[in-house]
């Protein structure tokens, strides 16, 4: 029998310490930040779970490629790497190159947004719904009804509503500019999409005439959901799945501080020659010239490298069995999770947690900063502060109020995460005495950054 234990496919090469602190310490610093935990000083975090994005470790490999950038203004052989890199799995005609995801959401939703037209997600990320509505267009969360029930196991809860979908293109087809995929489903529980699924949306595209774009930010763990979960997928390489997502869609939008390895950077790429050329004018507005975009050339070649480690199967295999043992760990400590675990993060239901704290207290927020307070954990609320603030500055409960533990890749050993089971099964045991939050300050969209709160007097 081969050993059962799968371990990290990698071994460590450079440390970063971490620094201690206590209880009361952490409970001044969180005061001191409003208790919004987004304006902590991350050296009074001890686990930073707020994010998986640019967070990771790269390879000594992404490291030894960053002593190769050219820095050349155009056309830098860094360029040229990252190009070939991208096309190698998402062989669309135009690759332009951003500084960060949300840099590529601006641009197409600038191009292709306006007052009168609505764009359908499976659920959109934040700043891809805030990018749609700076626009002026309306964001449409159509993912299937599975995927609010957070304590159903489904093995595609990301899948879009092909239904409804359908009804939106039937009766607003031409205020439609664009269908959005999110792989995985951040805001839904990082939930995959399956490419059955995937091949539906495409259809219904086709018969409407509508372009399918992917929010592809982290298509390495879904298509090893894909590999692990669809029928007749199970012997193949990520890397074919990943071509095949590609090749139903006639764009994407990336942030490749997830499943591009990188601390920074992105994409938009696309088929459409009219449309990339307006693209690319409104690149080089904010972001700069075509070939480098936001980025200095070593980060495109960081990319590069990071595209080729991300679809191995040993990485995956690692990085999916880590989110799950950390989600195995909490549901077997009676901590309540979303079920089935996504491929990023664990998302706590705060909801079920927190009965006593009606949702406009945000249960959320008030667990996540519980966690820090108890053991210096930084996680992220998504929910009522996230998505409840409505575009007339009303507000109402989310559908779910949840807090993700995001996993930055090939970072946290599996201790560290044990650490983290303690410390959420502790707080969970003395749930019912947590009380709620108010806002005091917040500005008119993206709240949940730079909000302040008060705790709720019991
Ligand atoms: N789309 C999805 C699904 C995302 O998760 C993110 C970022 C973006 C777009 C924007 O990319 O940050 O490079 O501008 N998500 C991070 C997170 C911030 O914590 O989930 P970006």
């Amino acid at each position: 029998m081969p050993p059962r234990t799968i371990i990290e496919p990698f071994r460590i090469h450079s440390v970063a310490p971490l620094r201690m602190t206590t209880e009361a310490e952490r409970r001044e610093a969180i005061g001191r930040a409003g208790y919004n935990l987004f304006a902590l000083r991350s050296e009074d975090v001890l686990i930073d779970l707020l994010t998986d994005s640019g967070t990771g470790a790269m390879s000594s490999e992404q490291w030894a490629d960053i002593q190769r950038g050219d820095e050349s203004y155009a056309g830098s052989p860094s360029w040229y790497r990252f190009e070939s890199a991208v096309k190698q799995l998402f062989p669309f005609s135009h690759v332009i190159p951003t500084h960060q995801g949300r840099a590529a959401e601006k641009i197409l939703m600038t191009a292709l947004g306006a007052p009168g037209r609505v764009v359908p997600n499976n659920t959109h990320f934040d700043t891809t719904r805030a990018n749609v509505e700076a626009a002026g267009a309306e964001a449409l969360d159509l993912v299937i009804a599975e995927g609010h029930d957070p304590s159903l196991d489904h093995p595609f809860k990301g899948n879009m509503d092909l239904g409804k979908l359908e009804a939106l293109l039937r009766e607003r087809g031409s205020d439609v500019p664009l269908v959005f995929v999110t792989i995985t489903n951040n805001s839904g529980g990082g939930q995959p999409v399956s490419l059955e699924n995937l091949r539906g949306v495409r259809e219904l595209c086709d018969r409407y005439g509508v372009p399918l774009y992917l929010d592809a930010c982290r298509f390495a763990e879904n298509a090893w959901f894909i590999r692990e979960r669809e029928q007749g997928q199970g012997e193949r390489e990520v890397a074919d799945i990943v071509r095949d997502i590609a090749s139903l869609a006639d764009g994407m939008t990336m942030s490749a501080k997830k499943d591009g390895l990188a601390n920074i950077g992105g994409w938009l790429a696309l088929n459409d020659d009219e449309l990339a050329a307006r693209c690319r004018n409104l690149l080089i507005l904010t972001e700069g010239f075509p070939t480098y975009g936001g980025l200095a050339g070593r980060d495109l070649d960081a990319i590069a490298q990071g595209l080729t480690e991300v679809v191995q199967h040993e990485y995956l295999r690692y990085r999916m069995r880590s989110t799950w043992y950390l989600g195995e760990g909490l549901h077997r400590a009676g901590v309540p999770v979303v079920r089935p675990v996504g491929g990023h993060a664990v998302y706590l239901d705060a909801r079920a947690l927190l009965p006593h704290v009606p949702p406009l207290q945000y249960p959320g927020h008030a667990l996540a900063l519980a966690l820090y307070e108890a053991g210096g954990i930084r996680s992220g609320e998504i929910g009522t502060v996230m998505f409840g603030r409505q575009t007339d500055g009303s507000e109402k409960p989310a559908p779910l109020d949840l807090v993700r533990l995001a996993v930055p890749r090939r970072t946290y050993t599996q201790s560290h995460i044990d650490y983290v089971i303690d410390v959420c099964a502790e707080v969970a045991g003395r749930a019912s005495e947590l009380g709620g939050y108010r806002i005091t300050e917040e500005p008119p969209a993206l709240r949940h950054f730079t909000a302040k709160f008060e705790p709720v007097a019991t």
